[in-house]
């Protein structure tokens, strides 16, 4: 007998293809009433995959046969892992896939904000080009400037190596503990949180969300960071006190921001939309074709070494 599988988000044809040569699969429908679509799926399937959607005891507690979720990600703070181990369910995410591809697109951010591109690209399509620009349109170099990584993990490396390598960064880094051999291949320097703010002009941050890391970044922390500096966030908005960081932007306490993650999602109605010195990107940091493509195979590979006998190779919770 196939297990069933509920895939709770879009999936190209080919991954649908291959997990129904092993399963059962209902896939939802966007455009359907979601609720009762859940509340159908839920209490039959074996297995979940997915990405995005909070899963505490709430929405779990129907599921009674379920025995895997793959989720299509690197973050899991949407679970709730003392429920899944209660209940013996593994979950799965995608590692190492989207690392590169993330830290494409921090970097990305911090060109943005530093050089302007997107108000400016905003600015030139207004038609406001009549002259030669001054100095109220001139951005800050990147090279040479000093990187702060907040969370020297696998996406927060990657970065650092882009500043250090390709732009000549000093890297300096605070996070869970020291990493002696990054520290040796990216000649990067343990700093306190608070000396990290104080003496970086581009501060990354790439910590997953947990109770300790919520508003990690708040009001006090943004007043130790130079007036100068730019924050970049491409790990979880809650990570950053959001009211905070508007105010802080908008009094120019820092000089910009490059945001990819915020608070509630999606983005709506926000004060940062006022803000041209606040880059807002919508949550993409692994969105390429190759990188979701490879994402969603990493997690079909993890769910159907769960439920066909094998071991997951990125268990979350083992
Ligand atoms: C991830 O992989 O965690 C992305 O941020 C998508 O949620």
């Amino acid at each position: 007998m196939k297990k069933n599988v509920f895939v709770f988000s879009r999936l190209a044809p080919e991954h649908q293809a291959r997990l129904r040569q092993h399963f059962n699969v209902t896939l939802l429908d966007p455009a359907g009433d979601i609720a009762a679509q859940y509340a159908t799926a839920l209490p039959e399937a074996h297995g979940l995959l997915g990405v995005g959607r909070p899963f505490g005891r709430a929405q779990l507690e129907p599921a009674r046969r379920l025995e895997a979720i793959a989720s299509i990600s690197v973050g899991y703070d949407n679970y709730d892992l003392t429920y899944l181990d209660e209940r013996d369910i593994i979950l799965t995410n995608t590692p190492d896939v989207l690392t590169e591809t993330t830290a494409d697109l921090g970097f990305a951010l911090l060109m943005s904000a530093a050089r302007r591109v997107a108000e400016l690209d905003a600015w030139v399509k207004a038609g406001h080009w009549q002259a030669a620009v001054g100095p109220a349109l001139f951005g800050c170099d990147v090279h040479g400037k000093t990187l702060g990584i907040l969370g020297l993990g696998k996406i927060g490396a990657a970065i650092a190596r882009r500043g250090r390598f390709g732009f000549g960064m000093p890297v300096i880094y605070h996070g869970n503990g020291r990493k002696p051999e990054l520290e040796a291949e990216l000649g990067a320097g343990y700093r306190s949180l608070d000396e990290l703010l104080g003496e970086a002009d581009f501060v990354c941050v790439v910590v997953p969300l947990s109770e300790r890391t919520h508003h990690l970044i708040g009001r006090r922390e943004l007043a130790l960071m130079k007036p100068s500096a730019i924050l970049i966030n491409i790990a979880r908005g809650p990570v950053l006190d959001e009211p905070a960081l508007i105010e802080a932007l908008r009094e120019r306490r820092i000089q910009a921001a490059g945001l990819d993650v915020y608070e509630k999602e999606p983005l709506k109605d926000s004060p940062l939309f006022a803000l041209p010195n606040a880059v807002t990107l919508p949550h993409i940091g692994s969105a390429t074709h190759e990188t979701r493509r490879a994402m969603a195979e990493r997690a079909i590979d993890n769910l159907e070494r769960a439920l066909l006998g094998g071991t997951p190779r990125d268990i979350v919770n083992p």
